[in-house]
């Protein structure tokens, strides 16, 4: 089937200003390159703040393209030259980028294919569309040499089961849970609401405790569990309320993984506490070879179950239905699950 030149596409139409249904050019992959038509697409909340807040900087052209901090799942249609890892009818999956040829909020996007995966068979496009964003922040926290814990990966030599009978105490974050537990970090101690306890403890967290309880109670429940030293502490929230007790969990000599920029109080702060700010994307240069190494080895995690998706939740109306879901991931009412948007039910069709 011939390619179409147009699409629909998800916009902000002017910095700060509405959404609105675009269309837009279908991109052509160049070298290295492939042109995946998005069956599925999952919500990020950097996906509403570029629009709403300071972030909407990382956006330079209007009307701008999100899904940029996000993920897409779905159908090579085209190669570009030297693209040996996939053909044309691959079910893939990758992440987005903040710019429109690269954004995911659209029914075709283009991607490198040296950090796209092939989607093992056991995973919808909706679950695959879950993994990216929340499996690379949680590995490049932990395992990044340099924007991360440096931990060595479970998918490298070594690496599984590496940390074994070593504490870790993580802030929310699925993928962050799955990884210690590669690792082999025990006990996994992990901060939830009650409503996805189940959940956590399904994910093999040794320990839950309630997120509601105050910063003391949540030390204490903590050192109730273990008095090891705790050199790792990952906090996939990133509160000042959760920095702070994260911070003072931490053991000397080790290091918090936060997600957005710290913000523990300078009167807190020690030289023997390393505190990192996990950047989640494999396009940016820092993290690429990163980004390789886990894309190259993402099919197998995925069909192992050594990594699981999300439960996810699929809005209706394809790309108009994902505002809605914005509005509720930026009011807090999502919890537990992944938002995904399907680009090809937009109506009208192209
Ligand atoms: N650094 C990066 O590259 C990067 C990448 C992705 C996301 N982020 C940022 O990371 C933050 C979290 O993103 P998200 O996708 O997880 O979405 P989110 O929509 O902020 O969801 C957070 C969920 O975590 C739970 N939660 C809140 N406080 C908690 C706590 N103290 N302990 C345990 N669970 C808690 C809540 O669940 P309950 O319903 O159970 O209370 C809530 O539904 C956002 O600020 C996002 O912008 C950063």
């Amino acid at each position: 089937m011939p390619l179409p030149s147009q699409q629909h596409a998800l916009a902000i139409l002017t910095e700060k200003g509405a959404w609105g249904l675009v269309s837009t050019v279908v991109d052509r992959p160049g070298p290295g390159e492939i042109l995946v038509r998005v069956e599925s697409t999952a919500l990020n909340p950097l996906d509403w703040k570029v629009q709403k807040t300071g972030y909407s900087s990382m956006l330079k052209e209007y009307p701008a393209i999100p899904g940029s901090d996000s993920e897409s799942a779905g159908v090579v249609v085209a190669v570009g030259e030297a693209v040996t890892n996939v053909v044309t009818g691959d079910r893939v999956v990758h992440q987005g980028f903040y710019t429109n040829r690269l954004a995911t909020f659209k029914q075709y996007t283009i991607v490198d294919a040296d950090i796209a995966a092939k989607i093992p068979d056991n995973l919808t496009f909706d679950q695959a569309a879950t993994v990216p964003v929340g499996l690379t922040t949680a590995t490049i926290g932990l395992y990044h040499e340099t924007g991360g814990a440096n931990l060595v990966a479970p998918w490298l030599e070594g690496g599984r089961g590496k940390y074994s009978g070593r504490p870790i105490v993580i802030f929310g974050g699925q993928f962050v849970i799955e990884s210690a537990k590669l690792s082999g970090f025990s006990p996994i101690i992990v901060t939830t609401s009650s409503r996805n306890n189940d959940l956590v403890k399904s994910l093999e967290a040794t320990h839950t405790i309630d997120r509601n309880l105050s910063a003391e109670e949540i030390q204490s429940a903590v050192k109730k569990i273990t008095s090891d030293p705790i050199n790792v502490v990952y906090d996939a929230i990133s509160l000042e309320s959760t920095q702070t007790v994260a911070y003072d969990i931490l053991s000397p000599g080790g290091t918090l993984v936060n997600v957005l920029a710290p913000l523990i109080p300078e009167s807190k702060r020690t030289e023997d506490k390393k505190v990192i700010s996990a950047y989640g994307s494999v396009h940016a240069e820092l993290n690429r070879k990163f980004g390789q190494g886990l894309y190259s080895s993402l099919t197998g995690l995925l069909e192992s179950g050594d990594f699981t998706p999300n439960p996810v939740e699929v809005l209706p109306g394809g790309l108009a239905g994902i505002v809605d879901g914005l509005e509720r991931l930026e009011n807090d009412q999502v919890s537990g699950r992944k938002l995904i948007g399907r680009p090809q039910e937009t109506v009208p069709p192209i």
